[in-house]
């Protein structure tokens, strides 16, 4: 009776973890919208962005100076793989992107690590989403609730001023870089800043 029952289980856990997997495969490959904002015009974060192209992550990045952070962060950026392909082949984005910023902390010693540093519980995501028609500069910036920021908020400015390209922080992002040199899509405003900061 025991082991009929631990079978019952076994089976039963393995449909489950077949079942959630099918899901996310096919999620990751239907021509499903990415973009997608609630009746009350709010962003529905994209449940499956961790499917989606991985551009890079920063640790501790800080920009200003100032003391060592006391807890270690990951910054962690997606994009859905359209617009990935799409910026590849013109070396900026296409309407509709959506790029998400993923944090989480990061943790030192843990398990075998006795140094370095890991990624381990989520701390919070936003999006910066490209969207013509909707957003009067084309692009709009959400944190976790959804809300769209407003167009003069304070990370429109940090990206308008020292975004790569289009407003996003392409320079960060190394299977992206090469793309725009070779297009030389570079702001006007990037360009100057690196211009001075050459000895
Ligand atoms: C002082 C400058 C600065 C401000 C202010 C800022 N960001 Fe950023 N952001 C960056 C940098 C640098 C990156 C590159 C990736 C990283 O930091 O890991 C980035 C990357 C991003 C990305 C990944 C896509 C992209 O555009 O490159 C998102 C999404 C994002 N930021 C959202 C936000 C939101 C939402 C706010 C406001 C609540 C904000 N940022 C404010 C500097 C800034």
């Amino acid at each position: 009776m025991k082991t009929r029952l631990r079978v019952l289980t076994v089976a039963l856990a393995i449909a489950i973890v077949g079942g959630v997997t099918s899901t996310a495969v096919s999620q990751a490959q239907s021509n499903r919208p990415v973009l997608v904002y609630s009746a009350d015009g709010k962003l529905v974060f994209p449940a499956d962005y961790r499917t989606w192209v991985y551009l890079s992550t920063g640790v501790d990045m800080a920009y200003v100076d100032g003391p060592p952070p006391s807890q270690h962060t990951f910054d962690s950026v997606f994009v859905d793989p359209a617009s990935y392909a799409g910026f590849q082949k013109t070396g900026t984005w296409p309407d509709k992107t959506v790029m998400i910023l993923e944090v989480r902390k990061g943790q030192s010693r843990g398990s075998i690590s006795k140094a370095g540093v890991f990624q381990t519980d989520r701390i919070g995501f936003e999006a910066h989403v490209k969207d013509v028609t909707r957003f009067k500069s084309g692009w709009a910036f959400f944190s976790g609730s959804g809300v769209a920021l407003p167009q003069d908020s304070a990370c429109n400015k940090c990206h308008e001023q020292h975004g790569a390209v289009d407003t996003t922080f392409v320079q960060f992002y190394p299977t992206l870089l090469p793309k725009a040199k070779e297009m030389k899509t570079f702001s006007a405003a990037y360009l100057a800043e690196e211009a001075q900061a050459k000895p």
